[in-house]
Protein backbone atom coordinates (compact mmCIF):
# COMPACT_ATOMS: atom_id res chain seq x y z
CA UNK A 1 0.00 0.00 0.00
CA UNK A 2 2.49 2.43 0.25
CA UNK A 3 3.52 2.21 -3.14
CA UNK A 4 0.40 3.40 -3.94
CA UNK A 5 0.18 6.39 -0.99
CA UNK A 6 3.09 7.60 -2.46
CA UNK A 7 1.91 7.62 -5.60
CA UNK A 8 -1.06 9.97 -5.01
CA UNK A 9 0.91 11.72 -2.70
CA UNK A 10 3.05 13.05 -5.14
CA UNK A 11 0.67 12.30 -8.27
CA UNK A 12 0.92 15.23 -10.88
CA UNK A 13 -2.79 16.11 -10.46
CA UNK A 14 -2.28 16.90 -6.83
CA UNK A 15 -5.46 15.80 -6.34
CA UNK A 16 -6.54 15.10 -2.60
CA UNK A 17 -9.62 14.04 -1.93
CA UNK A 18 -9.88 14.92 2.32
CA UNK A 19 -7.72 17.78 3.61
CA UNK A 20 -8.12 18.70 6.93
CA UNK A 21 -6.02 21.62 8.40
CA UNK A 22 -5.97 23.11 11.68
CA UNK A 23 -9.14 21.82 12.60
CA UNK A 24 -10.44 23.34 16.27
CA UNK A 25 -14.07 22.54 17.65
CA UNK A 26 -14.88 23.78 20.69
CA UNK A 27 -18.40 23.13 21.77
CA UNK A 28 -20.50 26.43 22.83
CA UNK A 29 -20.10 26.56 27.10
CA UNK A 30 -17.11 24.07 27.37
CA UNK A 31 -14.24 25.43 28.76
CA UNK A 32 -11.78 23.42 26.09
CA UNK A 33 -11.21 22.27 22.67
CA UNK A 34 -12.58 18.83 21.81
CA UNK A 35 -10.57 18.77 18.47
CA UNK A 36 -7.40 20.93 19.03
CA UNK A 37 -5.61 21.66 16.05
CA UNK A 38 -6.08 18.69 13.97
CA UNK A 39 -4.43 18.09 10.47
CA UNK A 40 -4.45 15.56 8.01
CA UNK A 41 -4.80 14.20 4.54
CA UNK A 42 -6.61 11.08 2.50
CA UNK A 43 -5.78 10.09 -0.61
CA UNK A 44 -7.73 8.18 -2.94
CA UNK A 45 -7.75 4.55 -2.35
CA UNK A 46 -6.60 4.82 0.99
CA UNK A 47 -7.84 4.19 4.53
CA UNK A 48 -7.38 6.36 7.10
CA UNK A 49 -7.85 5.41 10.69
CA UNK A 50 -8.16 7.92 13.50
CA UNK A 51 -7.36 5.66 16.75
CA UNK A 52 -8.26 6.69 20.13
CA UNK A 53 -9.82 6.35 23.63
CA UNK A 54 -13.44 7.44 24.48
CA UNK A 55 -13.84 11.91 24.02
CA UNK A 56 -10.53 11.78 22.09
CA UNK A 57 -12.38 14.28 19.28
CA UNK A 58 -13.17 11.21 16.51
CA UNK A 59 -16.87 11.68 16.30
CA UNK A 60 -16.40 15.29 16.66
CA UNK A 61 -13.87 15.61 13.39
CA UNK A 62 -16.16 13.25 11.39
CA UNK A 63 -19.39 15.72 12.47
CA UNK A 64 -16.99 18.72 11.11
CA UNK A 65 -16.06 17.06 7.86
CA UNK A 66 -19.67 16.17 6.98
CA UNK A 67 -21.44 19.45 7.94
CA UNK A 68 -23.16 18.45 11.02
CA UNK A 69 -21.16 20.31 13.07
CA UNK A 70 -19.51 23.96 12.01
CA UNK A 71 -15.78 24.39 12.97
CA UNK A 72 -14.51 26.86 15.34
CA UNK A 73 -11.03 27.63 13.49
CA UNK A 74 -9.39 25.76 10.27
CA UNK A 75 -10.86 24.14 7.15
CA UNK A 76 -11.69 20.45 6.36
CA UNK A 77 -11.74 20.58 2.21
CA UNK A 78 -13.55 17.27 0.26
CA UNK A 79 -11.67 17.34 -3.26
CA UNK A 80 -10.65 21.17 -2.53
CA UNK A 81 -13.94 21.99 -1.63
CA UNK A 82 -14.37 24.15 1.73
CA UNK A 83 -17.18 21.74 3.77
CA UNK A 84 -17.97 24.74 6.27
CA UNK A 85 -18.02 27.16 3.02
CA UNK A 86 -19.73 25.06 0.44
CA UNK A 87 -21.75 22.54 2.63
CA UNK A 88 -24.57 21.29 0.07
CA UNK A 89 -21.78 20.70 -2.91
CA UNK A 90 -19.60 18.68 -0.11
CA UNK A 91 -22.97 17.04 1.10
CA UNK A 92 -22.50 15.61 -2.39
CA UNK A 93 -18.86 14.13 -2.39
CA UNK A 94 -19.19 12.52 0.63
CA UNK A 95 -20.53 9.41 2.42
CA UNK A 96 -21.35 8.55 6.01
CA UNK A 97 -21.85 5.47 8.10
CA UNK A 98 -22.57 6.97 12.14
CA UNK A 99 -22.35 5.23 14.87
CA UNK A 100 -26.06 5.05 15.34
CA UNK A 101 -28.34 2.96 12.42
CA UNK A 102 -29.61 5.72 10.47
CA UNK A 103 -31.38 3.75 8.07
CA UNK A 104 -35.25 4.67 7.23
CA UNK A 105 -37.10 1.86 9.40
CA UNK A 106 -39.92 2.32 7.71
CA UNK A 107 -38.82 0.94 4.55
CA UNK A 108 -37.75 -1.75 3.18
CA UNK A 109 -33.31 -2.30 2.11
CA UNK A 110 -33.88 -1.39 -1.18
CA UNK A 111 -35.87 1.31 -0.92
CA UNK A 112 -33.46 2.72 1.40
CA UNK A 113 -31.32 2.68 -1.34
CA UNK A 114 -33.57 3.74 -3.97
CA UNK A 115 -34.81 7.19 -2.25
CA UNK A 116 -31.20 8.00 -0.91
CA UNK A 117 -29.97 7.93 -5.22
CA UNK A 118 -33.02 9.50 -5.81
CA UNK A 119 -32.13 12.19 -4.03
CA UNK A 120 -28.83 12.70 -5.04
CA UNK A 121 -30.51 13.25 -8.01
CA UNK A 122 -30.01 9.81 -9.98
CA UNK A 123 -32.95 8.97 -12.79
CA UNK A 124 -35.53 6.40 -11.67
CA UNK A 125 -34.28 3.97 -13.77
CA UNK A 126 -30.41 4.57 -12.70
CA UNK A 127 -31.24 4.58 -9.02
CA UNK A 128 -32.93 0.54 -9.83
CA UNK A 129 -30.08 -0.44 -11.44
CA UNK A 130 -27.53 1.16 -9.09
CA UNK A 131 -29.99 -0.16 -5.99
CA UNK A 132 -29.58 -3.62 -7.14
CA UNK A 133 -25.84 -3.88 -7.89
CA UNK A 134 -25.56 -2.23 -4.76
CA UNK A 135 -27.21 -4.90 -2.72
CA UNK A 136 -25.66 -7.68 -4.79
CA UNK A 137 -22.37 -6.55 -3.81
CA UNK A 138 -22.71 -6.44 -0.04
CA UNK A 139 -24.41 -9.61 0.15
CA UNK A 140 -28.01 -7.73 0.80
CA UNK A 141 -29.89 -8.76 -2.08
CA UNK A 142 -31.80 -11.96 -0.66
CA UNK A 143 -33.10 -8.94 1.78
CA UNK A 144 -34.11 -6.84 -0.63
CA UNK A 145 -37.57 -6.12 0.43
CA UNK A 146 -37.38 -6.54 4.32
CA UNK A 147 -37.83 -4.01 6.63
CA UNK A 148 -34.40 -2.79 7.99
CA UNK A 149 -35.23 -3.18 11.67
CA UNK A 150 -35.30 -6.61 10.85
CA UNK A 151 -31.98 -6.75 9.77
CA UNK A 152 -29.15 -8.49 12.13
CA UNK A 153 -26.06 -5.70 13.14
CA UNK A 154 -23.74 -7.08 10.89
CA UNK A 155 -26.55 -6.58 8.13
CA UNK A 156 -27.69 -3.15 8.76
CA UNK A 157 -23.78 -1.66 9.16
CA UNK A 158 -23.18 -3.73 5.60
CA UNK A 159 -26.62 -2.07 4.52
CA UNK A 160 -25.82 1.36 5.51
CA UNK A 161 -22.73 1.49 3.82
CA UNK A 162 -24.07 0.15 0.74
CA UNK A 163 -26.10 3.47 1.01
CA UNK A 164 -23.27 5.84 1.99
CA UNK A 165 -21.44 4.79 -1.54
CA UNK A 166 -24.62 5.01 -3.64
CA UNK A 167 -24.70 8.61 -4.70
CA UNK A 168 -20.16 7.45 -5.71
CA UNK A 169 -18.43 10.05 -3.15
CA UNK A 170 -15.38 10.74 -3.24
CA UNK A 171 -14.32 10.54 0.57
CA UNK A 172 -16.47 8.06 3.07
CA UNK A 173 -16.44 8.48 6.95
CA UNK A 174 -17.09 5.49 8.86
CA UNK A 175 -17.46 6.47 12.28
CA UNK A 176 -16.93 3.14 14.36
CA UNK A 177 -18.32 1.03 11.92
CA UNK A 178 -17.59 -2.32 13.66
CA UNK A 179 -18.23 -0.84 17.30
CA UNK A 180 -21.67 -2.73 18.26
CA UNK A 181 -20.73 -5.81 15.95
CA UNK A 182 -20.32 -9.71 16.91
CA UNK A 183 -16.49 -11.21 15.61
CA UNK A 184 -17.65 -12.42 12.66
CA UNK A 185 -19.91 -9.47 11.48
CA UNK A 186 -16.87 -7.87 12.10
CA UNK A 187 -14.67 -9.45 9.92
CA UNK A 188 -16.90 -9.77 7.14
CA UNK A 189 -16.97 -5.51 7.10
CA UNK A 190 -13.39 -5.22 7.21
CA UNK A 191 -13.77 -7.36 4.20
CA UNK A 192 -15.88 -4.90 2.61
CA UNK A 193 -13.99 -2.08 3.75
CA UNK A 194 -10.91 -3.27 1.90
CA UNK A 195 -13.18 -3.87 -0.76
CA UNK A 196 -13.86 -0.32 -1.33
CA UNK A 197 -9.84 0.23 -2.05
CA UNK A 198 -9.60 -1.41 -4.67
CA UNK A 199 -13.42 -1.37 -6.51
CA UNK A 200 -14.04 2.55 -5.59
CA UNK A 201 -11.12 4.33 -5.50
CA UNK A 202 -12.56 6.22 -2.30
CA UNK A 203 -10.49 7.94 0.08
CA UNK A 204 -12.03 6.54 3.53
CA UNK A 205 -11.31 7.67 6.63
CA UNK A 206 -12.47 6.01 9.79
CA UNK A 207 -12.45 5.65 13.52
CA UNK A 208 -12.40 3.07 16.13
CA UNK A 209 -10.80 2.88 19.51
CA UNK A 210 -10.16 -0.85 18.55
CA UNK A 211 -6.39 -1.31 17.92
CA UNK A 212 -6.68 -4.32 16.32
CA UNK A 213 -9.14 -2.83 14.04
CA UNK A 214 -6.89 0.50 13.00
CA UNK A 215 -3.53 -2.38 13.07
CA UNK A 216 -5.34 -4.39 10.34
CA UNK A 217 -7.60 -2.42 8.24
CA UNK A 218 -5.81 1.27 8.02
CA UNK A 219 -3.05 1.72 5.98
CA UNK A 220 -2.21 4.85 7.91
CA UNK A 221 -3.47 5.56 11.74
CA UNK A 222 -3.24 9.19 13.66
CA UNK A 223 -3.26 8.27 16.88
CA UNK A 224 -5.54 10.90 18.54
CA UNK A 225 -5.66 11.64 22.29
CA UNK A 226 -7.61 15.07 23.89
CA UNK A 227 -8.09 16.55 20.04
CA UNK A 228 -4.53 15.93 19.14
CA UNK A 229 -2.74 13.96 16.72
CA UNK A 230 -0.35 12.36 18.88
CA UNK A 231 1.69 10.41 15.80
CA UNK A 232 0.45 9.33 12.35
CA UNK A 233 1.97 6.54 10.36
CA UNK A 234 1.40 3.53 8.77
CA UNK A 235 0.69 0.82 11.81
CA UNK A 236 3.95 -1.27 10.89
CA UNK A 237 5.74 2.36 11.21
CA UNK A 238 4.29 3.28 14.05
CA UNK A 239 4.95 -0.39 16.03
CA UNK A 240 8.37 0.14 14.57
CA UNK A 241 9.65 3.87 15.27
CA UNK A 242 7.82 4.62 18.77
CA UNK A 243 9.29 3.31 22.00
CA UNK A 244 6.44 0.44 21.77
CA UNK A 245 8.04 -2.15 23.30
CA UNK A 246 8.81 -6.05 22.70
CA UNK A 247 8.76 -8.76 25.27
CA UNK A 248 10.75 -11.33 24.99
CA UNK A 249 9.92 -14.37 28.03
CA UNK A 250 12.33 -17.56 28.53
CA UNK A 251 12.06 -20.22 30.77
CA UNK A 252 15.03 -21.63 31.99
CA UNK A 253 16.21 -25.46 33.25
CA UNK A 254 17.49 -24.35 36.42
CA UNK A 255 17.16 -20.35 38.17
CA UNK A 256 20.05 -18.60 36.67
CA UNK A 257 23.15 -17.27 38.40
CA UNK A 258 23.13 -13.43 38.72
CA UNK A 259 25.99 -13.07 36.63
CA UNK A 260 23.96 -14.45 33.50
CA UNK A 261 21.21 -11.63 34.84
CA UNK A 262 23.49 -8.55 34.52
CA UNK A 263 24.52 -10.25 31.31
CA UNK A 264 21.50 -9.65 29.68
CA UNK A 265 21.08 -7.05 30.81
CA UNK A 266 23.74 -5.92 29.35
CA UNK A 267 22.49 -6.48 25.83
CA UNK A 268 21.95 -3.86 23.34
CA UNK A 269 18.96 -2.69 24.14
CA UNK A 270 17.50 -4.48 27.08
CA UNK A 271 15.66 -1.82 29.42
CA UNK A 272 14.50 -3.99 31.96
CA UNK A 273 15.30 -7.53 32.92
CA UNK A 274 12.66 -9.73 35.95
CA UNK A 275 14.20 -12.67 37.01
CA UNK A 276 10.81 -15.13 38.97
CA UNK A 277 12.44 -18.91 39.05
CA UNK A 278 13.55 -20.14 36.37
CA UNK A 279 11.73 -17.71 34.27
CA UNK A 280 13.19 -14.30 32.76
CA UNK A 281 11.39 -11.69 30.77
CA UNK A 282 13.50 -9.38 28.79
CA UNK A 283 11.56 -5.53 27.77
CA UNK A 284 13.26 -3.85 24.70
CA UNK A 285 12.01 -1.27 22.22
CA UNK A 286 14.75 -2.49 20.05
CA UNK A 287 14.61 -6.25 19.46
CA UNK A 288 16.82 -6.17 16.39
CA UNK A 289 19.13 -9.17 17.03
CA UNK A 290 18.56 -9.64 20.89
CA UNK A 291 16.94 -13.01 20.35
CA UNK A 292 20.19 -14.82 19.10
CA UNK A 293 22.33 -12.93 21.96
CA UNK A 294 19.77 -13.95 24.24
CA UNK A 295 20.05 -17.89 23.21
CA UNK A 296 23.87 -17.70 23.37
CA UNK A 297 24.11 -16.27 26.34
CA UNK A 298 21.49 -18.54 27.90
CA UNK A 299 23.43 -21.38 26.29
CA UNK A 300 21.91 -24.84 26.49
CA UNK A 301 20.20 -24.14 30.11
CA UNK A 302 17.19 -23.00 27.95
CA UNK A 303 13.65 -24.73 27.71
CA UNK A 304 11.61 -22.81 25.83
CA UNK A 305 11.50 -18.97 24.54
CA UNK A 306 8.99 -16.51 23.35
CA UNK A 307 8.29 -12.90 21.94
CA UNK A 308 4.98 -10.74 22.13
CA UNK A 309 5.43 -8.11 19.28
CA UNK A 310 4.58 -4.92 19.68
CA UNK A 311 1.14 -3.45 19.83
CA UNK A 312 -0.59 -0.64 18.52
CA UNK A 313 -1.97 -0.50 22.08
CA UNK A 314 1.68 -0.52 23.90
CA UNK A 315 2.68 2.45 21.23
CA UNK A 316 -0.66 4.55 22.84
CA UNK A 317 0.77 3.60 26.46
CA UNK A 318 3.82 4.74 25.30
CA UNK A 319 2.65 8.21 24.39
CA UNK A 320 0.00 9.03 26.78
CA UNK A 321 1.05 6.46 29.64
CA UNK A 322 -2.70 5.25 29.48
CA UNK A 323 -4.29 2.32 27.95
CA UNK A 324 -6.68 3.06 25.01
CA UNK A 325 -9.54 1.69 27.38
CA UNK A 326 -9.33 2.92 30.53
N1 LIG B 1 -22.60 18.02 21.27
C1 LIG B 1 -21.65 18.18 22.19
N2 LIG B 1 -21.69 19.20 23.07
C2 LIG B 1 -20.72 19.38 23.98
N3 LIG B 1 -19.63 18.59 24.10
C3 LIG B 1 -19.53 17.56 23.26
C4 LIG B 1 -20.52 17.29 22.26
N4 LIG B 1 -20.13 16.19 21.56
C5 LIG B 1 -18.96 15.80 22.10
N5 LIG B 1 -18.59 16.61 23.12
C6 LIG B 1 -17.34 16.51 23.90
O1 LIG B 1 -16.26 16.63 23.01
C7 LIG B 1 -15.22 15.72 23.34
C8 LIG B 1 -14.93 14.80 22.15
O2 LIG B 1 -16.05 13.96 21.95
P1 LIG B 1 -16.19 13.02 20.69
O3 LIG B 1 -15.83 13.78 19.47
O4 LIG B 1 -17.53 12.39 20.74
O5 LIG B 1 -15.04 11.93 20.98
P2 LIG B 1 -14.89 10.43 20.47
O6 LIG B 1 -15.74 10.24 19.27
O7 LIG B 1 -13.42 10.29 20.18
O8 LIG B 1 -15.30 9.55 21.60
C9 LIG B 1 -15.67 14.98 24.58
O9 LIG B 1 -15.13 15.63 25.70
C10 LIG B 1 -17.18 15.15 24.54
O10 LIG B 1 -17.72 15.14 25.85
MG1 LIG C 1 -17.19 8.81 18.89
Amino acid sequence: MSRVIGLYHSGPSGYVPLSIDGLVKRYPGSSRNAVDGLSLEVSVGEIFGLLGPNGAGKTTTISVAVTRTRPTAGTVRLAGTDVAAQAARARRRLGVVTQANTLDRSLSVWENLYFHCRYFGLSRREARRHSDELLERFGLAERRDERVDRLSGGLAQRAQLARALAHKPSVLFLDEPTASLDPQSRLALWDHVRGLRERDGVAVLLTTHSMEEADRLCDRVAIMDHGRVLACDTPGALKRNLTATTTVRLRLQAPPPPALLDQVRALRGVERVVNDGNRIEVVTAARDGLVPHLVSAVGAGLLDLSVSEPTLESVFISLTGRKLRD
